[in-house]
């Protein structure tokens, strides 16, 4: 069992942080199709947050479904770190987790993300600035390190753990990689003993065969979920299915789900219904009340990950482009019914 300062989690598979995705819609249906054991925002900037940027803000809203939930922040400047994480902590969440995996330039180049795998006296004073300033569990996720010269990732963790870090998760890549090659597994096998909190390994999680074997191979005591999950809550309820079957001694099986034509359509819709009311500040469709300016952020917002619910149908590649330019409720239910009718017509 997974506890990260006392909050003990239902099953060791956590859903990743991903920018733009694990907004609180998809987290909603994340939680009611797969019941992952912990989630987490995407990374909420802390200097946005210093100079109260109303659309970031947003981010910190959780919604009481959805527990147990990390906020995830990233910044380079301890006291504004730790000014944001009281703030994000009044949002509720259970555990406040630390971007220091973020490769992107933007992000970088303020000292962010995986820039503080180059500076580790910045990053545990950032460690150690953020738990001082909440009550609940502070956690870390990291990349290797840098670049390949230097594994850095084993060091820091210690440093992060001594300045009171509750749980590690290592994305088995340098930050020079971004996303090429292939996640290197035996990085979380060698840095498996440089901690006794938990640690969490992540990177190329793709089935459930995959979760096992990372469990077996590293000795993590969970994994994380990133890419895989998205607008497929499904392939991640397989994933905590045979994990949940594995850690109780019995078999599992690396059977993936075929969800209809029909629940993918609808979790489409839902997805698209909640995005709407989160737009527009509230728990629900209805409560949204036809807001059109919420309507078109949220169907915009959602344009790149709507066609990856149908992906893989024959013919879907076809209403792709269609799909990406919905700017209505309405204009994606018409073309995805469309496309439903004609599946199965044919
Ligand atoms: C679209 C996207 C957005 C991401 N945004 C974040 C983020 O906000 N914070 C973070 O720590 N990692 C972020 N990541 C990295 C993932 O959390 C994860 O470490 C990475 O995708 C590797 O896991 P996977 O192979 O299971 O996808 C993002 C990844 C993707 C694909």
């Amino acid at each position: 069992m997974v506890e990260v300062g006392g909050i003990r989690l239902r099953n060791p598979v956590l859903l990743a942080p991903m920018e733009d995705v694990t907004a609180l819609p998809m987290r909603r249906i994340a939680k009611q199709i797969a019941n992952p054991g912990l989630m987490f925002t995407e990374f909420v900037s802390a200097m946005a947050i210093h100079y109260k940027a109303a659309k970031t803000y947003k981010k910190l809203r959780v919604h009481p479904e959805e527990r147990p939930l990390g906020i995830q922040i990233f910044g380079g400047v301890p006291e504004i770190m730790a000014e944001t994480a009281r703030i994000a902590e009044s949002f509720g969440p259970e555990i406040i987790d630390i971007n220091m995996g973020c490769w992107v330039p933007k992000v970088c180049k303020t000292g962010s993300g995986a820039a503080l795998l180059k500076d580790p006296d910045r990053a545990a004073e950032i460690v150690a600035a953020v738990v001082n300033a909440v009550k609940i569990p502070v956690t870390v996720k990291v990349r290797a390190g840098w670049d390949y010269s230097l594994f850095a990732a084993p060091d820091l963790a210690r440093r992060f753990q001594d300045a009171g870090a509750q749980m590690i998760t290592l994305h088995a890549r340098f930050a020079k990689q971004g996303f090429e090659g292939e996640a290197d597994w035996n990085l979380i096998r060698e840095m498996r003993d440089a901690v006794r909190v938990p640690l969490i390994g992540n990177g190329d999680v793709k089935e459930p065969a995959d979760a096992i074997r990372m469990l077996q191979e590293t000795g993590a005591d969970g994994v994380m979920v990133g890419r895989a999950a998205i607008s497929n809550p499904w392939r991640l309820r397989d994933i905590v299915r045979a994990v949940e079957a594995f850690q109780s001694g019995q078999p599992w099986t690396n059977e993936l789900s075929v969800p209809t034509m029909r629940e993918r359509i609808e979790t489409a819709l839902e997805h698209i219904r909640l995005m709407i009311a989160y737009e527009a500040g509230v728990d629900t469709y209805a409560e949204a009340d036809g807001d059109k300016d919420a309507e078109g952020r949220a169907c915009r917002a959602l344009r790149g990950q709507i066609p990856i619910y149908i992906k893989g149908e024959p013919g879907a590649g076809a209403v792709r482009g269609r799909l990406t330019l919905c700017s209505t409720f309405g204009e994606y239910e018409d073309v995805l019914m469309e496309f439903a009718s004609s599946v199965s017509a044919g």
